[in-house]
């Protein structure tokens, strides 16, 4: 038996959004983590009585002294949702910061192809998987959307991994029999059994530890995909009730290229709906330049967006409409597309999701249309903070069980320090915008858009999954 206190209860600041345009900020608040379960107890704002009596009240029994621990915040610190990454590639750890001269089919073929079919060696995936699950967590992700590559055993390792460090996590085996180079491709049979192998060996691994790591199917993109793969993954989503994840409308010769593999398919999103990929459990990554019919079909479906800024500005695909795609009743979440994206920081890609909206409402504006409502108004941090918590869990599918600190939902947490270590946050007593303002709400504000415009992995001081502490610095 472990001595291990069975609660903890956190005193201090609690930080989330839990719908789109709502930052809501508990300055002095009381939240309790129920170890046994991964999930939040309780939470009193302005709380009056002592962390043991307030487990008692939350569980409705007498607790011993020893099973409840006190985690005190600083005033500099707060206790906010884990970062959501709805769309990353393992394997591209492997280059990150190459290439980004290149736009996406040149990247793809010099760069991405080669380095991903280094992991038919298992010793690879074996050697590098683990800095990337480490680099992952300390940048406070605890729930990632991972691609893995064509090879069944490196994928197993990427997945016993993540699975060993404790992190949420959806892992696909990557999808291509055409339109690849020879040296990274798979007969039709092969990728379909290969997901297969691999969805149930991972379902089966499942039953001893929790479901934190999930298979999601997961064709490449159309353009390295047949009608019968793309097929035979819809069938095998819906045998195993799991996610699918792929990629759509990134760029414009891309787009192009996917019309002329399937000419009968009157949008690229209908390739993959045609094909059954597409539901509320499917995560479309980029969705740059969609096509009035590409959004209705994945409003339609319920299928969510991964936006996916870093990568778009690297790669020079363009720019997401992250405004028209909610206003359409889409979800959208944030990626950060590592190697596409050069960083694998979920507050690199909330800062581009500003910039990336920036530039849009500039060109709009130098193009003389009408801007109407919310559409000309920048996305603020509290926004892009959404995007990467809640609206990540949405389009992860798991929106009523994480993304937001709210009672039975699962601790997946991160404790963020502004006066970390040589933190690039300014400490309040040297922010005079902070300094002067009386009102603890309102300085919270302040800071909280600092923490997004500043921040980086040296504030991510405790990373929380499934009440599990799995990273601290
Ligand atoms: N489209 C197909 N494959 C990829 C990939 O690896 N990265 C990005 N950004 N787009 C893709
Ligand atoms: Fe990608």
């Amino acid at each position: 038996m472990s001595n291990a206190p069975r609660y903890t209860v956190f005193l201090g600041c609690l930080v989330d959004t839990p719908t789109f345009g709502t930052l809501r900020i508990r300055h002095d608040a009381a939240l309790g983590v129920d170890h046994t379960t991964g999930r939040i107890l309780g939470i009193e704002e302005k709380p009056v009585l002592s962390p043991h009596k307030l487990v008692e009240q939350w569980t409705g029994t007498t607790q011993p002294a020893p099973t409840v621990a006190t985690v005190r915040l600083t005033p500099d610190q707060f206790l906010m949702p884990g970062l959501i990454d709805t769309h990353t590639h393992a394997p591209q750890f492997t280059f990150l910061g190459i290439g980004h001269d290149l736009p996406l089919m040149d990247w793809l073929e010099k760069y991405t192809f080669k380095h991903e079919s280094e992991f038919k060696d298992t010793e690879v995936a074996r050697q590098f998987y683990h800095t990337v699950v480490d680099r992952v967590l300390s940048n406070g992700v605890t729930f990632a959307a991972y691609y893995g590559t064509i090879h069944l055993e490196s994928n197993r390792v990427l997945a016993e991994t993540i699975r060993s460090k404790g992190q949420r996590a959806y892992v696909g085996k990557v999808c291509m029999d055409m339109n690849s180079p020879e040296y990274y491709v798979e007969t039709t049979e092969e990728t379909l059994e290969g997901t297969e192998a691999f969805i149930r060996g991972i379902l089966d691994d499942q039953k001893e530890c929790a479901g934190l790591v999930q298979p999601i199917v997961t064709p490449r993109f159309a353009p390295t995909c047949s009608q019968k793969c793309l097929s035979g993954l819809g069938a095998l989503a819906r045998k195993y009730n799991v996610p699918v994840q792929s990629h759509l409308c990134e760029n414009p010769s891309e787009i192009s290229f996917a019309q002329q593999c399937f000419p009968e398919s009157t949008s690229y999103a209908s390739i993959y709906g045609n094909a059954g990929l597409l539901g509320p459990r499917t995560i479309m990554a980029h969705c740059v330049h969609m096509s009035a019919e590409d959004i209705a079909v994945l409003r339609q479906t319920g299928a969510g967006v991964s936006h996916c800024p870093t990568s778009n500005f690297a790669l020079g695909s363009g720019l997401a409409d992250v405004r028209k795609l909610l206003a359409n009743g889409l979800r959208v979440g944030l990626g950060t597309d590592v190697g596409g994206g050069y960083s694998p920081s979920m507050l690199d890609a909330m800062r581009m999701a500003c910039a990336a909206n920036r530039a849009l409402l500039a060109a709009k504006r130098e193009r003389g249309e009408q801007l109407v409502g919310r559409e000309g108004v920048p996305l603020d941090a509290g926004e892009v903070l959404f995007l990467a918590t809640q609206g990540g869990a949405d389009v992860m599918a798991m929106g009523t069980e994480l993304g937001s600190l709210d009672a039975a939902k699962l601790f997946d947490a991160l404790v963020v320090d502004l006066a970390a270590d040589r933190s690039p946050v300014p400490s309040v007593q040297r922010t005079p915008a902070v300094a002067c303002l009386h009102d603890a709400e309102e300085a919270w504000h302040v800071r909280l858009e600092q923490f997004v415009f500043l921040a980086d992995d040296r504030n991510i001081a405790r990373v929380y999954v499934n009440g599990r502490l799995v990273h601290s610095i």
